[in-house]
């Protein structure tokens, strides 16, 4: 059976329509009503479809703090689920995202159940939904004509809420939203949080939960990121991840040392509300010692909460902090009350979302930077342009295939958006049809001439010149020098490029001859004896450096931390590897022999001997073997209580990659295992692990999360059963 979908949802006919297209990226401002014919097959499968797409990156982003698309990008997913939904009411899904809020609490920080739920707001794109949602609310209460529904606006502050528990005027308890139900206790971290009062001032009821938001303010974020980086520590991609990574550490020492800050934009659980109105609780809550949005206003025309709006969008770029979109709230608690709620968001509120910043521009000309591993990525240089308040001259292209399907050339006028803290993109040629010079991706390497080339199968074109490129070059310096590589301290990535550019190291082996250059550097600026001897010191210690480690610290491709490792366990020296990868260009036997490594494959025998194939990367191996002699592989097992046991890993990790904790876990003499059995001696569970987190209850295997996990490798937990029951799941 078919039935028709009408393009347009919960809007009224007429203008400002969203029209779907059957990929599901919907476009606004469509002034043609569109209709589409779909199958009940089709939405299922799409429903489906998006359940899964929608629930992955509210893992990234919720647990993982790693979003990999933009709020606007989430929000176009979010339409179409809800478009389908409301079509097809019969095929909403069990686990529908419209049904969801937030995500499980991570497995590291103590569980703190909400006794109200914390709620999600539903979204709002364009003015008429702002009309609807005062229409539905005034039809709800049956209002008698004439009669106005006060709203509170203000806006929707970009960062994470939290419920702050005063009990008697004290602060005894801070949690995350988690999924609704039961969020994060993160209460030790918040209490270094200034904005949020330890006491409340004044008169207060005995028990009070404030809620609001925890974010970070811009400035503040790129100061964090900027000491992250220098310390070669991961750096955030926006502030919110910026806040909720700082908010949920285990060390709250960490958390204060990172600017949050609070705004209070309602309340949950308590004894007494004080006011008959959600303004007036908010001034009250405001004379309690909290910061609330200096933009609240109260307004009972529709006109009027709009033209707020608008100044709110206007202002937006002059804000120290980000903020997407404008929150109205229904004024009256007694209509809140009746007003009641919808599966995950209230009845009484709207968030009336900012579209994606986008403007039009020149391209000026198309550069090419070239990465660690040689991968060239064009970036179009663009003719300043104020993208929501922020000034846009840089826009990526991804690569060759991006160019193409733009069809973008230098001299183009095309549309560029910016969403969140995301690299600009470029949307749309607008000028297709003049006629220019085509783009050619180059095929030498602009940085050192070499060859560029596309592999069979890859949409990368490579820089064929290792070591001999300087962009690689410095690329590959500040991956040797990092803290899963050779870590040594005291020489971040801003060190690495001054010292590069002023010619005081050029490779790796280089570094190690740094000690030549103490005068040098002595007369360097900010470079005084002692800081300059620990960072001399601290390379000398890495003479002698495990084998494993500087393998992955030379960075040839597709060799990663666990990969570096299961090679030394077979050639246990750099110089056996070495010889055998140098030869397997030529000889198949040795290709063999790397292939046959356990959790070797053909990808990296391959890489390995491409490496090896280039006279310079000989050339700098050899350099480097000479300088940094490393050890002979050792299975260094230090006892503990896994030692000799099987360990699975499951549900995300929050501070380690899965290299790493395998890596840890073989240092500790353990064996890793991919799925959990009776044979399996302990699992560590992160947040969304699921079914392997089952069967370990079933089997009556020892579970524990990644903060178990850490003590364990920190040497802090001699017996097992001192691990027991620290994750009773994800
Ligand atoms: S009121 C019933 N007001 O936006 C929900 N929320 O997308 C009450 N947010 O979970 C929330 N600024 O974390 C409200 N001025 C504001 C807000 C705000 C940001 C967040 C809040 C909520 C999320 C929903």
């Amino acid at each position: 059976m078919s039935k028709r979908l009408p393009s347009s949802y919960g809007s009224k006919e007429g203008e400002g329509f969203d029209k779907l297209s059957p990929n599901g990226v919907g476009e606004r401002g469509g002034v043609t009503k569109q209709v589409l014919e779909v199958t009940e097959e089709q939405v299922v499968a799409e429903l489906a479809q998006l359940a899964a797409e929608i629930a992955r990156h509210d893992e990234l982003y919720h647990a993982q703090d790693a979003p990999e698309i933009s709020d606007a990008e989430y929000d176009l997913l979010v339409r179409r689920n809800r478009a389908l939904e409301a079509a097809f009411p019969h095929l909403v899904r069990e686990d529908s995202p419209s049904r969801k809020v937030g995500h499980a609490p991570a497995a590291h920080l103590s569980k703190a159940p909400h006794s109200r739920p914390m709620l999600s707001l539903d979204n709002g794109f364009g003015e008429e939904d702002v009309a609807e949602f005062l229409a539905r609310a005034r039809r709800f209460l049956a209002l008698p004509e004439g009669e106005m529904v006060a709203c509170t606006a203000e806006p929707k502050i970009d960062g994470l809420s939290c419920a702050l528990t005063y009990r008697n005027g004290l602060l005894v308890r801070a949690a995350t939203r988690g999924d609704g139900q039961i969020g994060e206790d993160v209460t030790r971290n918040v209490r270094t949080i200034a904005d949020v009062p330890g006491r409340l001032r004044g008169e207060c009821p005995d028990l009070f939960e404030v809620r609001g938001e925890v974010y970070m303010a811009h400035a503040d974020f790129r100061a964090l990121n900027e000491r992250q980086a220098q310390a070669g520590e991961r750096t955030f991609a926006n502030p919110r991840n910026a806040a909720a990574g700082s908010l949920r550490q285990l060390d709250p020492a960490v958390t204060a040392a990172r600017p949050l800050r609070f705004f209070a934009h309602g309340w949950g659980e308590a004894s007494a509300v004080p006011a008959a109105s959600q303004y007036e609780m908010m001034r009250v809550i405001e004379g309690w010692g909290f910061p609330i949005s200096p933009d609240l206003i109260r307004a009972e025309a529709l006109d009027a909460l709009l033209a707020h709006y608008r100044r709110i969008e206007a202002m937006r770029a002059e804000l120290p902090f980000d903020i997407d979109g404008v929150v109205y709230k229904v004024d009256r608690l007694d209509w809140q009350a009746r007003l009641g709620q919808v599966a995950k968001a209230p009845r009484w509120a709207l968030a009336h979302k900012f579209p994606a910043e986008r403007a039009q521009t020149t391209i000026n000309r198309i550069d090419i930077q070239v990465g660690r591993t040689g991968k060239l990525t064009p970036l179009a240089r663009l003719e300043p342009v104020t993208v929501g308040g922020v000034v846009v001259s840089n826009a990526t292209l991804h690569n060759a295939d991006e160019i193409a399907r733009l069809g973008v050339r230098v001299g183009d006028r095309v549309t560029v958006q910016r969403a969140g803290d995301v690299i600009p993109q470029i949307l749309e040629n607008l000028t297709p049809e003049v006629e220019r010079e085509p783009f050619l991706f180059p095929e030498k390497c602009p940085e050192c001439g070499s060859d560029a080339v596309r592999a069979e199968g890859e949409v990368d074109i490579r820089c064929t010149g290792g070591l001999v490129c300087p962009a690689q070059r410095l690329e590959r310096l500040k991956h040797f020098v990092s803290r899963p590589a050779m870590d040594i301290e005291g020489l971040g990535v801003k060190t690495v490029e001054e010292f590069a550019r002023d010619g005081l190291i050029d490779t790796p082996a280089s570094i190690f001859r740094l000690a030549a250059h103490r005068e040098v550097i002595l007369q360097r600026e900010g470079w005084a004896e002692r800081g300059t001897d620990n960072l001399l010191l601290a390379i000398e210690e890495r003479r002698g450096f495990a084998p494993d480690r500087v393998l992955f610290a030379v960075g040839v491709r597709h060799v990663g931390q666990v990969t570096a490792r299961d090679l030394l366990k077979h050639f246990t020296t750099l110089e056996k590897l070495g010889e055998v990868a140098a030869r397997a260009g030529q000889e198949p036997e040795c290709l063999a022999e790397i292939t046959s490594v356990q959790g070797v494959g053909p990808t990296v025998a391959q890489a390995l001997a491409d490496f090896f194939a280039e006279e310079h990367n000989r050339e700098a191996w050899d350099d480097l073997l000479a300088e940094a002699r490393p050890a002979v592989f050792k299975q260094e097992i230090r006892q503990s209580p896994v030692t000799g046991k099987t360990v699975v890993f499951t549900g995300s990790l929050e501070t380690l990659s899965r290299d790493e904790a395998k890596v840890q876990a073989e240092r500790l003499g353990a064996k890793v295992a991919g799925s959990v059995s009776a044979k399996t001696d302990l699992v560590v569970a992160g947040p969304g692990a699921g079914s392997k987190l089952k069967k370990a209850a079933e089997l009556g295997v020892a579970v524990t999360d990644e903060t178990g996990w850490a003590r364990l490798v920190a040497g802090e937990v001699d017996e097992f059963s001192m691990l027991a029951g620290e994750a009773e799941g994800g």
